[in-house]
């Protein structure tokens, strides 16, 4: 399949009547999928209304069939059409963080969104993306929008245009090029469906922000118990990889030098991802910053474009320092985590 590439200028007035945006809502509307930009990750679009079209998106990820999908809105009548109900605890975290990094999972209405889209759930993630391509894209094709990351399953998520065309070109319809995302992580995902709001999956909206808001909420326990059955089923999956393997390091920059010394002792190309701090302080075969140690959304930003950038490296082994685990910190450590997939050394 030919992959089309549309370029857009985030920043121009009226974007949903720009003629890539239309044609790209176009194919959205034949029930092909389009990757988007939206202000966390790329997303790949789909019409979640329609079987065919939620079937090309797993299709194109490699995606296991259980997990679903974050329905994408542009305005809040859209809503109305696919949940059962809407809690005042979800009415009070609209209000504040959306058009924003905050997905919503509420009790889905029956009978108009696919099936496949919430993998046979009662229930329905919903998202309102700040971003104003996303916004003008879904305003245009006018309907849900289906997406998940527009990554391969199992990869890092894509932050860039080149990233989902390295992953997905010649398997999806077409990439709508806004630029870089911004916030760099996904979006937070806040359960409603019970008595108080419960955080699935930490992300871009952090848990200290949304206290302010609804007051107490709770986390989901198997986000820090691996023997507990995550409530969110995509966390259950290793996920944002690298080719080599990834192990973090509790400790300072001496410590993590004597690992990359050991293996490179044993003839291994070793490679470190640090911070902008630190970047001169080591030896190694490979050496990225990832954002700045004292800014921790730099972090986030630039995440997984630095998971990426070690698999067009040759490193045998991948060490990484740790953050500490406040705002936006719990969701680096949350996705370090998953990419590492060993127990911190
Ligand atoms: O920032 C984001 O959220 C990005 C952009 C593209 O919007 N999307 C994204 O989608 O991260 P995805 O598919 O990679 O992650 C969706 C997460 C998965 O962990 C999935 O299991 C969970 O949301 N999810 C979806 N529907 C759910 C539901 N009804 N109940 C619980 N978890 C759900
Ligand atoms: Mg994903």
């Amino acid at each position: 399949m030919l992959t089309r590439m549309w370029k857009v200028d985030k920043d121009v007035d009226r974007l949903n009547t720009y003629p890539q945006i239309v044609e790209a809502a176009g194919i959205l509307a034949k029930n092909e999928v389009v990757a988007l930009p939206t202000e966390t990750v790329y997303g790949l679009g789909g019409n979640a209304e329609n079987d065919e079209a939620v079937a090309k998106i797993f299709a194109a990820k490699g995606r296991p069939s259980d997990n679903p999908l974050i329905i994408h809105i542009a305005g809040r009548q859209q809503l109305a059409d696919i949940v059962a109900e809407i809690p005042e605890m979800a009415e009070k975290l609209m209000d504040a963080f959306w058009p924003g990094p905050l997905t919503i999972i509420f009790n889905k209405k029956q009978g108009k969104l696919s099936e496949l889209a919430t993998a046979g759930l009662s229930t329905v993630a919903v998202r309102m993306p700040g971003h104003p391509v996303a916004l003008s894209l879904i305003e245009a094709a006018n309907l849900p929008i289906a997406a998940p990351s527009a990554n391969l399953s199992g990869r890092p998520s894509p932050t860039t245009a080149q990233h989902v065309h390295d992953d997905l070109d010649g398997r999806i319809a077409g990439i709508v090029d806004g630029g870089p995302t911004g916030v760099g992580v996904e979006s937070t995902v806040v359960d409603c469906t019970g008595s108080i709001p419960v955080i699935l999956r930490p992300g871009g909206i952090t848990k200290e922000l949304l206290e302010e808001v609804v007051g107490e909420i709770s986390t989901d326990p198997a986000l820090t118990d691996a023997t507990q059955a995550p409530k969110s089923p995509g966390m259950k999956y290793r996920h944002y990889a690298p080719n080599a393997p990834l192990h973090l390091v509790a400790g300072d920059v001496r410590k993590i030098q004597a690992l990359v010394d050991e293996k490179r002792a044993e003839g291994l190309k070793v490679g470190v991802m640090t911070t902008e701090e630190n970047v001169t302080s080591y030896q190694a075969d490979v050496i990225f910053p990832c954002g700045r140690r004292n800014q921790l959304e730099t972090v986030a930003e630039a995440l997984y474009d630095t998971l990426r950038a070690f698999n067009e490296s040759d490193v045998d082994i991948i060490f990484g320092e740790i953050f500490p685990e406040t705002g936006v910190g719990v969701a680096v450590m949350n996705r370090l985590t998953k990419a590492s997939g060993f127990p911190i050394i």
